[in-house]
């Protein structure tokens, strides 16, 4: 089995913050020494936006050199990768045609197991101690072929009412994947955007807690405006600013993923 991880950030619940906690996430295992590449599966690019400026991602997604034309061709993601300014983190970026993609697997062979094909040498290579995959916020073929490739999911969950309802959703399609990739697990729940001012907050969290087999991490991620400011600046909190307290929240829930993933 490979040491790479392929761990996928969904929720079928838009603006649960998946892309976010992915980036985020991402910069936190790269300081702890984890090499990580990164897949942006969604067309609205936010993945690619956290680590490149909206110049840059338009530039990229305009080149054959994103994934959608990776998974068009079933090419080697190899291939595809763009390096970051981070040295511990790359990425393979999106494009805004990935609005198509279902269209395309439609007429393809085994057609949930393509994304997982066209990783294959990737984690055979081992190069990656980490591949994070930011799903969109959907359950279609794509989605199902981000968890086939993926060992686990973390469902960010925002502290809402809104934000619990559809969880019984993707769990009901979690064990549609399990029969076809045995493998998958599900590494927990991360709760985020939370308003400490809410006493809501709390019952989401009780709610989540009596849910059988269902991991919630502990660190929760607060509401904070350094995170809107630092996606305005393509940069991972902790690099827009430092000791804010995403950053910190961010950083703990890093080692709670590398804990859960031995
Ligand atoms: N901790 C936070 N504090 C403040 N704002 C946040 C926080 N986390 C996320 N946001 C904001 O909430 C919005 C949704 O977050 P994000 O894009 O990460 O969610 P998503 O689940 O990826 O959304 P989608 O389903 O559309 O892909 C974004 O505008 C982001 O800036
Ligand atoms: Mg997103």
């Amino acid at each position: 089995m490979s040491k790479t991880k392929v761990i996928c950030f969904g929720n079928n619940k838009g603006g649960s913050g998946k892309s976010t906690t992915c980036a985020n996430v991402a910069y936190s295992l790269s300081t702890l020494g984890k090499k990580v590449l990164l897949i942006d599966g969604d067309m609205q690019l936010n993945l690619s936006l956290s680590f490149f400026s909206e110049e840059e991602v338009l530039e990229m997604a305009k080149k054959d050199r994103n994934l959608y034309y990776a998974i068009k061709n079933q090419a080697d993601l190899s291939d595809y990768i763009v390096y970051t300014s981070y040295k511990n983190i790359d990425l393979i970026p999106s494009s805004t045609l990935m609005s198509g993609i279902e269209f395309e697997l439609f007429t393809k062979w085994q057609r949930e197991f393509i994304l997982k094909r066209c990783l294959e040498k990737l984690k055979e290579s081992e190069q990656y101690d980490y591949i994070l995959i930011d799903s969109p916020p959907t359950l279609g073929g794509w989605v199902m072929n981000i968890l086939v490739a993926s060992d686990y999911i973390l469902v960010p969950v925002e502290a809402s009412p809104w934000g619990l309802f559809g969880l019984a959703n993707l769990f009901e399609f979690l064990q549609e994947v399990k029969q076809l990739s045995t493998n998958l697990k599900l590494l927990g729940v991360a709760i985020t955007k939370v308003d400490t001012r809410k006493n809501y907050y709390k019952q989401t969290v009780e709610t989540l807690k009596e849910l059988e087999n269902v991991h919630v991490f502990h660190s929760h991620i607060r509401l904070d405006s350094a995170i809107e400011w630092s996606q305005d600046n393509s940069k991972p909190v902790a690099v827009y600013r430092k000791n804010s307290r995403s950053a910190i929240e961010y950083m703990e829930l890093a080692k709670e993923i590398l804990e859960g993933c031995q």
